[in-house]
């Protein structure tokens, strides 16, 4: 048994257990998103000890690797060791459950993205913060989904874009029965929000609307929020076909931009990338919060290019939807 510590608490690190899941398995929740070394949300200074890496750490620069940076995914301690990642008490006592689950509706709102409803057991009390996602279970397949509905939901909806030869794409486009038996593992990922008290920026591409349609649904209906700072919503696709939200307030202000990344004739919306039409639209950059979703080459674009315009690096929140291993 080998001794982790950050912020003075102390966790079991087992050989070969990542440091992610050592800590989550002490209940301590580290920043993480796709547990397989592509994101880089889950990366961390090691302050002392060694360890072993035991799947490539692809989101780290060779600068950061000098300056003792690893991702908790995807080391394991090889000593006793400590690190600088935070704790997220937010998420304690949410305990991630393996549920079966039904399909209860499938809606196909384009060619490429269909909208389908998850029935779980009537005991089986699976809580979530909105934003976080879920692994779903078929056959032999593991992908992960962002949870689109808000926690007091009855079901759970998720919303999937079509891959070109996908796996799962084959099930959720060709294969998928009402009723069919699936497993869900969840909830999973750290993308929720904090900084209420700021401006909020969100940034999407495809279905990475998703968890931003459950935060900003949960908002709506949460009684005690009231919206003080204001809220921006860039919604990027390929196609127009593609915008399949239509959001829908009665109390939150929300400016919502949906922006096509092509100009097609006929569209009013705006032409470009998300992260350069809201880098030009924003006012005071330092002072906002930053949530973006998609596709990780937005999300890193969109990084790069806020904290150049002085957003604080621990002000920018993400969920990169990166292909599984
Ligand atoms: C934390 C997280 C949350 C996610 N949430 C959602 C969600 O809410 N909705 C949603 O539609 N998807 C989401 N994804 C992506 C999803 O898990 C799958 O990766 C995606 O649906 C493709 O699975 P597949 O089995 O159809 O394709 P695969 O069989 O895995 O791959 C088929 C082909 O598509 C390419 N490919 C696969 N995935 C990607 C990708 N993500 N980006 C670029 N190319 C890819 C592969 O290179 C391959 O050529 C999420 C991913 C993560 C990590
Ligand atoms: S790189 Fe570790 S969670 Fe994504």
């Amino acid at each position: 048994m080998l001794i982790c510590t950050t912020e003075g608490k102390q966790f079991d690190g087992q050989e070969g257990q990542s440091i992610l899941d050592a800590a989550l398995a002490s209940d301590l929740v580290f920043e993480y998103s796709c547990k397989n070394g592509q994101c880089g949300v889950c990366k961390t200074t090691l302050l002392k000890g060694d360890v072993v890496e035991m799947q490539a750490q692809l989101a780290l620069t060779d600068q950061e690797r000098r300056d003792h940076k690893i991702l908790t995914c995807c080391c394991a301690a090889t000593t006793n060791i400590e690190v600088d990642a935070a704790d997220l008490s937010a998420l304690h006592g949410i305990e991630i459950k393996t549920l079966p689950a039904r399909v209860s509706r499938v809606s196909y709102l384009s060619e490429n993205i269909v909208e389908v409803k998850l029935r779980l057991p009537p005991t089986a009390h699976f809580q979530f913060i909105e934003g976080q996602y879920l692994d779903v279970m078929w056959k032999a397949i593991r992908r992960s989904y962002s949870i689109a509905n808000i926690s007091s939901d009855k079901e759970i909806t998720l919303l999937i874009k079509r891959f070109e030869n996908g796996q799962m794409s084959d099930y959720w486009f060709n294969k998928i029965q009402s009723n069919d038996l699936l497993r869900i593992e969840g909830p999973k990922g750290t993308f929720f929000l904090r900084d209420v008290g700021k401006p909020l920026v969100f940034l999407a591409t495809g279905t990475g609307i998703a968890p931003i349609k459950s935060i900003l649904n949960c908002l709506e209906y949460d009684a005690d929020y009231q919206q003080k700072h204001p809220i921006t919503v860039y919604w990027g696709n390929r196609f127009a076909d593609e915008f399949v939200w239509q959001a829908d307030f009665r109390k939150l202000k929300v400016d919502f931009y949906n922006v096509l990344s092509r100009p097609v004739a006929d569209w009013l919306g705006d032409v470009g990338y998300v992260q350069d039409i809201a880098l030009t639209n924003q006012q005071d950059i330092g002072d906002v919060a930053v949530y973006a979703c998609g596709s990780n080459a937005m999300i890193q674009s969109a990084k790069k290019r806020f904290l150049a315009a002085g957003l604080p690096e621990n002000k920018f929140y993400s969920d990169a939807f990166v292909q599984s291993f």
